[in-house]
């Protein structure tokens, strides 16, 4: 048997007649660059969200980059950041004129560990950007209060967690910005690139607004330079019609994830990802912690099982960031992470049949 990691022609099936009327419409209307479809988006997104304002810009990058840029980041000021993220988060910063600073993160959650910011925060510290990994929000409790008691801004890397949930509270709702990507492989994906940013404040909402448009709130009237970040309507359009199934496809990526639970639990030598108290995991990934991980990787590929190592190099020891000074041993939880983690098929697509060959592979593997 053959199980893709990921294989969005499967999705397809559910929208495609949607999403073509939906497109059709945009290319009659010829509004192809921000407009209604946008707009609309954008509330449906904030609805979703539970917050008031969304701004729709080019990618979940950019996002990161007009976040940090709206809450005033420049001449290497200090953003904190986990090391165990996709490269984006912390090439934001060093794009927004911010300088990275690295904190480790939780062995469980694999987020930024909140217990060891403070000794990170220096008079340059402008911004705390956790990320809420795989799809389980960041300790935003924790977070805000530091962020609190220090003035600092927050900006919550959502790009993995559109509808997951901490206490109750949606990602995106809880730091002063929140990002999100749709990039096709992600739990909302669209045709292409495409992101948006949340925001509660009015203020910040007008400020991304300018910002991802030549920073001008006017046509022709710049008060900052600002960067061509905006969302093509065909993306918003699209991305409309799979939110409407989003919840469903969510439903179908816990079912699979409380399946893997239960039927990996408990063997020696792997261990399934733990889910914090009052935190709605949507499972952007699934990722399994195992002791002999690069042998398990070929074992499951050789079967026909697909998956994926994320991230196999921490990012303070990226080459980019060597002039940053970080050294390999300083932030031992991300590094053993990127050594010992895998990834294995959560998409609301894999069939019955599918998870339980995954199972069963992995448990060959450890002779259970
Ligand atoms: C945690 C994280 N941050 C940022 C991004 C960047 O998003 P994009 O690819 O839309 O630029 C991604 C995904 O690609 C991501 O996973």
């Amino acid at each position: 048997m053959q199980v893709p990691l990921l294989d969005l022609r499967r999705q397809l099936k559910s929208y495609r007649d949607d999403a073509l009327a939906a497109i059709t419409c945009v290319v009659d209307e010829q509004s192809c660059v921000l407009g209604p479809h946008v707009q609309r988006f954008e509330e449906e997104i904030a609805t979703y969200c539970g917050v008031p304002h969304v701004v729709g810009c080019a990618s979940g990058t950019d996002a990161l980059l007009l976040a940090l840029r709206a809450l005033g980041v420049n001449d290497g000021e200090e953003v904190v950041t986990t090391p165990y993220t996709f490269f984006a988060t912390a090439g934001a910063i060093v794009n927004a004129r911010g300088r990275p600073v690295f904190v480790d993160i939780e062995r469980d959650s694999f987020n930024l560990d909140a217990t060891q910011i403070e000794d990170a925060l220096t008079a340059e510290t402008r911004v705390l950007l956790p990320v809420h990994l795989y799809g389980q929000c960041a300790d935003m409790g924790a977070l805000n209060a530091i962020a609190k008691a220090h003035g600092l801004g927050v900006v919550e890397d959502a790009a993995q967690a559109l509808g997951a949930e901490d206490q109750g509270r949606r990602a995106g709702s809880m730091g002063d910005i929140g990002t999100f990507s749709f990039y096709p492989s992600k739990n909302l994906g669209g045709f292409g690139d495409g992101g948006v940013m949340s925001t509660r404040d009015e203020a910040l909402e007008a400020r991304l607004r300018a910002l991802r448009n030549h920073g001008g709130s006017r046509q022709y009237f710049h008060d900052e330079v600002g960067w061509n970040s905006r969302l093509d309507a065909i993306q918003a359009a699209v991305l409309s019609v799979k939110l409407k199934l989003l919840e469903g496809w969510t439903a179908g990526r816990r079912a699979n994830a409380a399946f893997y639970d239960e039927a990996l639990g408990g063997i020696d030598g792997l261990t399934t990802p733990p889910v914090g108290t009052g935190k709605r995991h949507i499972y952007n990934q699934y990722i399994v912690r195992s002791t002999r991980r690069d042998e398990l990787l070929t074992h499951l590929r050789d079967k026909g099982v697909g998956c994926a190592i994320y991230y196999p190099l921490s990012l303070h020891l990226q080459p980019c960031f060597a002039a940053l000074g970080y050294r390999e041993g300083q932030f031992p939880e991300s590094e053993e992470a990127s050594k010992t983690t895998l990834s294995i098929p959560v998409n609301p697509d894999v069939t019955d049949a599918e998870r339980a060959y995954v199972v069963e592979t992995i448990r060959a593997f450890h002779g259970v």
